[in-house]
């Protein structure tokens, strides 16, 4: 195959190189094009541009194919666990047993978090969202943490990165005692992370608290399916501010603030809303479906679709096993469910869905599980960032260490041309 693509352009051609990666995916670079030719590329969405080369996760929309550092998600989800897929994400490798208990130790050595910024908790007026929350308690960790702003070599950007991993979790699960007006609960350095981030969001203060084992392993699944998920909108969103150069709290903050919209993270909290609706009226699944078909109405299925998955998302077939243990294990026969498996049939078997390559995502069946677990509606997305955190973390620093550029896209101006002043006396 060529490694060069020819472009013809007023009399004139010019060669574009050709790049392959190692999944063998093709790029065409065309960073002389508007040198050359003056022509920029338009692609608003970015639905066909590569923004930069990265070594953490490969994915195929086409195959429906997730690989972590290689790896593919089946294998993760079903052998390892949420703390060694944090380290396999920054570092690359697989931990060896040493390397992964000083991982954790770094970690747990981070979990205190500043009076201060408990205060601020406590400022947020009821019913504050809690992804602002943790958007603005994890921007104000700059300030806390000065000294690991301006980070620049490897050692820095892992003492940064292991103290946002163990600030973060504290944060995430107090910003939902605060919704439920409970007290805080004191992060646990004998439990792994994930059970002592289960334990903070609702230990009832009962001595020797334990979580059901089935619950703790849904969960951690959970966290390793939403660990990464290459360029996204939230990941490019703290690539874009961390290109200035600005510090990984703030450029993190800003990836959350992304996350947040219910067209990526957002939508897990739209799901169960959206189920919600249809069972409040009725229950009648075609009609929602019909709605969703309907161009002159902007409802959308919510759940269903992604950019980059158009056969299916693999994440969702691990994640929707998940929900059934969960289900079985908690003895759970909640009508919301019957409403959700009976949209999802009917979606599969619809040509419109059918034809545009539309399936549950990741988002369609996370709700469910976290409704089951009796976490409230609009913590949804956060346990989504807790899970995306050391996704964001490898991006920002693989982001620093290869010394990516500034992000500054161009635009194709289509406002007024040059004009003069009008004075205001002759408008
Ligand atoms: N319901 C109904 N129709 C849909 C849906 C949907 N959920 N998603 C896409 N379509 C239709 C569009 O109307 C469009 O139809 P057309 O070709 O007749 O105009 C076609 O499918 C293609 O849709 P696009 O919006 O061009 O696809 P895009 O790749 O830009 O959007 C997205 C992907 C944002 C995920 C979209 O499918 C969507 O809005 N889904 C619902 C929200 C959701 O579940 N988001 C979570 C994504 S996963 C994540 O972030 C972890």
């Amino acid at each position: 195959m060529s490694d060069k693509v020819v472009l013809s352009y007023d009399g004139k051609e010019l060669e574009l190189p050709v790049s392959t990666g190692s999944m063998d995916e093709k790029s065409i670079d065309i960073s002389k094009l508007r040198g050359a030719t003056g022509l920029i590329t338009m692609d608003p969405g970015y639905k066909n541009t590569g923004s930069c080369e990265s070594k953490i996760t490969f994915l195929d929309g086409e195959e429906g194919k997730l690989l972590y550092r290689g790896y593919p998600i089946e294998q993760i989800a079903d052998k390892s666990n949420f703390e060694e897929v944090m380290y396999l994400l920054l570092k690359g490798e697989l931990p060896t047993q040493t390397e992964l208990e000083g991982f954790v130790a770094d970690i747990r050595k981070n979990t205190e978090v500043a009076e201060e910024l408990v205060q601020m908790l406590n400022a947020f007026p009821e019913g504050s969202h809690p992804m602002g929350i943790i958007s603005a308690l994890t921007s104000a960790l700059s300030a806390f943490n000065p000294e690991k702003v301006n980070v620049a070599t490897e050692e820095e950007m892992y003492d940064a990165a292991v103290t946002l991993l163990g600030q973060f979790p504290v944060i995430a699960a107090w910003s939902q005692r605060k919704i439920k007006g409970l007290p805080l609960v004191k992060s646990d350095s004998s439990l792994s992370y994930v059970e002592n981030f289960y334990q903070m969001l609702f230990n009832d203060g009962s001595e020797g608290y334990k979580a059901d084992p089935v619950i703790v392993d849904a969960f951690d699944k959970l966290l390793i399916l939403h660990a990464d998920h290459e360029q996204n909108c939230s990941a490019s969103t703290v690539r874009l501010v961390g290109s200035s150069h600005a510090g990984i709290f703030a450029s993190i903050a800003a990836g959350i603030s992304a996350l947040w919209g219910p067209l990526h993270g957002g939508a897990n909290q739209a799901v169960l809303e959206m189920l919600e609706a249809i069972q409040n009226d009725g229950g009648d699944v075609a009609k929602f479906i019909a709605k969703a078909k309907d161009k002159e109405d902007p409802f959308r299925l919510m759940g269903f679709g992604h950019r980059v998955y158009k056969n299916f998302d693999p994440r969702a077939r691990i994640i929707k096993v998940a929900a059934d243990n969960v289900l079985t294990t908690l003895g759970i026969n909640d009508p919301i469910l019957d409403i959700a498996k009976g949209l999802e049939q009917a979606c599969l078997e619809d040509d419109y869905f059918k034809a545009r390559k539309l399936y549950p995502n990741v988002d369609f069946y996370s709700g469910i599980i976290y409704k089951a677990l009796e976490i409230p509606t609009e913590m949804f997305t956060v346990m989504f960032a807790v899970g995306r955190l050391p996704g964001w973390i490898a991006q920002w620093m693989e982001m620093r260490q290869t010394n990516q550029p500034i992000g500054r896209p161009r635009q194709l101006y289509t406002g007024a041309a040059t004009r003069d002043y009008v004075e205001m006396s002759a408008r």
